[in-house]
């Protein structure tokens, strides 16, 4: 999501340093700016030269070093030690006025700013998938967040051409909290056999009208990902109704973790996706295994 957020904020005319672990990385997410700006060109929505203009507002930089920026925005794996490794990082890497925010799905911003000296310059920038597409930034604040920070992320979000929505520090925010127990429900729903990958997908989008079914929209965020929020959910209320589906740890376990690997509860690899039902038996009570 790192390069969406990256090229959004670039449109919006700011200068942005993309950072990574590896140059693999950081050109990985150049070559998506390249293509989506390529395919706004192709469609007549900007012209060659700004394209070239939005190029020219990214550079990067592969090691840490004393960047001089106003804000930082991490948008590293769901996992917290990882972000809070980042976050100390760039507490010392970043002028003490910058602002500090995570692209995090879940995890706590209070505990993120703690990492930090400048608790109340921490804050949650949460972008959605494809961040380019969706116009929702949820904006968090973490217990000692100050009105200031939240003012100035509130605006960036509005320059980016996004609409922010402020919610509290609570395990999954307002859109994780809804949306992965869901996801994670129809998981339960195939796992018990109620359904096909496809028969629940269908009733979602035609008769809910969503864009993607369950089961593509978990393939899309990534299954790792989805268990990641559902673990934080689960272990942040104490509730069992947050517990993971068994058959998501499956998939997760056996790599199966959707569209960036080639393979979820559709498999992408080659031709258009095709359902890939549990080989484990789970679900052989749905009604299309029966036929
Ligand atoms: N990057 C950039 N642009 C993209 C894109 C991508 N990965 N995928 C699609 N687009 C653009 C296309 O270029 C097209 O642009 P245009 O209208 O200007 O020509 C537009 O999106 C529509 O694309 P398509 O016609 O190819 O396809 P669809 O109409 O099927 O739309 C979709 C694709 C926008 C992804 C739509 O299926 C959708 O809205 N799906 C739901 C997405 C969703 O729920 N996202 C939130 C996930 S949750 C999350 O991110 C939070 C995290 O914490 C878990």
């Amino acid at each position: 999501m790192g390069a969406g957020i990256a090229q959004v904020a670039a449109q919006a005319g700011d200068e942005v340093l993309l950072h990574d672990v590896e140059q693999r990385f950081i050109d990985r997410g150049l070559q998506t700016i390249e293509r989506n700006l390529s395919r706004a060109v192709d469609k007549g929505r900007m012209t060659e030269e700004q394209r070239g203009g939005v190029l020219a507002h990214i550079d990067s930089r592969l090691h840490w070093e004393d960047f001089e920026v106003d804000a930082a925005i991490e948008a590293a794996t769901e996992n917290v030690l990882v972000k809070l490794d980042i976050f100390a990082k760039m507490d010392e890497y970043t002028p003490p006025t910058a602002i500090l925010a995570s692209n995090t799905s879940s995890i706590s911003i209070t505990k993120l700013g703690a990492a930090t000296t400048r608790p109340e310059r921490v804050i949650g920038m949460h972008y959605f998938n494809p961040v380019p597409v969706m116009r929702l930034v949820e904006v968090i604040r973490g217990l000692a967040t100050s009105d200031a920070t939240f003012e100035f992320v509130r605006d960036l979000a509005i320059r980016h051409g996004k609409t922010p929505v402020a919610a509290n520090d609570y395990p999954g925010f307002i859109s994780n909290r809804i949306l992965c127990p869901m996801l994670n429900e129809a998981v339960y729903t195939l796992y018990e056999g109620v359904g096909t990958i496809e028969s629940i997908d269908t009733v979602m989008k035609l008769g809910m009208n969503h864009p993607m079914g369950p089961f593509e929209l978990a393939d899309f965020v990534g299954l790792d990902t989805l268990l990641a929020i559902m673990e934080v959910l689960y272990e942040g209320y104490g509730d069992p109704k947050y517990r993971p589906c068994p058959l998501l740890r499956n998939y997760v376990a056996a790599g199966w973790i959707g569209r960036k690997v080639g393979r979820g509860f559709y498999d992408y690899r080659g031709g258009a996706p095709k359902a890939s039902v549990p080989p484990d038996g789970s679900a052989r009570h749905a009604p299309a295994a029966r036929e």
